[in-house]
């Protein structure tokens, strides 16, 4: 079954085919990173204008066709579906999604898909190729699965994204179970603030990374200790990360007070930020597995790109010598993009007809079954 995705919840205009919620046929990405350096920041209107602009190109390129007229034509011959992020997300840019994915629907008679764009960034582990490491065969593991891995579930999985942190059970890939959730900041939204409190403009969690190299490059380790947040509730699988950005402003006003504000202090500020919030997602994340018993790990979300984040998951495994296995998507897959919103579709998605479907910016991600 090939599924024309289609997403536009935030800045990038993405759209992909997606054969049996596996197989990436295309995958395309505009993204408006550049105009929002320039702002700033994202200006929703901005993000929108530019994805009027964009989203006809990005779904003409992803069916493989030269022209915009072969479109309908190509759908009819090799699209079974059309699915669509109704939400969450910003109403402009998901309206621009919702109202294009309607409209080819109409027109072509195809099945109409919504997705939550959220519950959706998980499924990118379902999609080949998958970083999968096993620790019982010690390799990674690349298989090439037709379908859900059967072995994969019960699994906990984390979303860790620019608006969203938020645990989750999957007890199939139909099956889900909503967890804990951020109480305050998302992950990213942490990244990106202190981000810009260091003075790397609207490069986030990215910038936070380079930094942070640099840092750990020189062989220092960090005076600065930043408090955990949330680590000292025992059974709680809920975050918070609104108090990292006071504590940064609280240091950055100090060194600037001292002229300490020096490159070496801003690396040794990112490392620390960086090495706070992944201890944090760690630990919550090995608490719902020791809770719930699992057989696996899925990481997903921009911020599951991290290098640090994904080597502390591994080094965490590697010390507790579990048979758990650890599931995290190529970069490409774990920031924003179609493909697995047309995974999700394949997996969970419910066909529903287009006249009913509208964008919903706030949409709830806590789901059970
Ligand atoms: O999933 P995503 O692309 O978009 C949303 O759905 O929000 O996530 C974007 C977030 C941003 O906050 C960005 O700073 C963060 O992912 N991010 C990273 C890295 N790459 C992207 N955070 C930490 N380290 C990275 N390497
Ligand atoms: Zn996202």
């Amino acid at each position: 079954m090939n599924i024309l995705a289609i997403e536009s919840s935030c800045d990038e205009t993405a759209a992909a085919i997606v054969k049996d919620g596996v197989e990436i046929v295309s995958n395309v990405v505009a993204s408006s990173h550049e105009m929002h350096e320039k702002y700033g920041g994202i200006v929703p209107e901005v993000a929108a204008r530019m994805q009027l602009e964009s989203i006809i190109p990005v779904i003409t390129e992803a069916l493989g066709v030269k022209i915009q007229e072969e479109i309908p034509a190509k759908i009819q011959d090799s699209v079974d579906a059309i699915a669509v992020t109704v939400g969450p997300g910003l109403i402009g840019s998901l309206l621009v999604g919702v109202e294009t994915a309607k409209t080819i629907a109409a027109v072509t008679g195809k099945p109409l898909i919504s997705v939550n764009h959220v519950l959706a960034h998980m499924y990118a582990n379902m999609v080949i190729p998958s970083e999968t490491r096993n620790l019982s065969q010690s390799a990674l593991v690349n298989e090439t699965p037709r379908q859900a891995r059967s072995d994969m579930f019960p699994a906990i999985s984390l979303v860790v994204s620019g608006g969203h942190t938020e645990l989750y059970l999957i007890k199939s890939p139909k099956d889900l179970m909503w967890l804990g959730g951020t109480l305050d900041d998302a992950a990213g939204e942490a990244f990106d603030k202190t981000a810009r409190l260091l003075g790397f403009g609207h490069g986030g969690g990215l910038a936070i990374q380079e930094a942070a190299i640099k840092y750990r490059d020189t062989g220092s380790t960090t005076p600065i200790r930043l408090p955990r947040p949330m680590l000292e509730k025992d059974n709680e699988l809920n975050f918070s990360f609104s108090g990292l950005k006071t504590a940064i402003l609280r240091e950055v006003n100090r060194l600037k007070q001292s002229d300490g504000f020096t490159e070496q202090a801003i690396q040794e500020l990112a490392h620390e930020v960086q090495e706070t919030i992944t201890d944090v997602l760690v630990k919550k994340t090995f608490r719902a597995v020791d809770t719930f018993g699992v057989r696996s790990i899925l990481l997903s979300g921009g911020v599951a790109s991290n290098v640090r984040l994904r080597e502390k998951f591994r080094e965490y495994l590697d010390d507790r010598q579990t048979q758990t296995a650890l599931y995290i998507p190529p970069v490409q897959l774990c920031t924003d993009n179609a493909v697995y919103i047309g995974s999700y579709a394949f997996f969970r998605g419910k066909e529903t007809p287009w006249q009913d479907i509208t964008a919903v910016p706030d949409l709830s991600v806590e789901v059970s079954a």
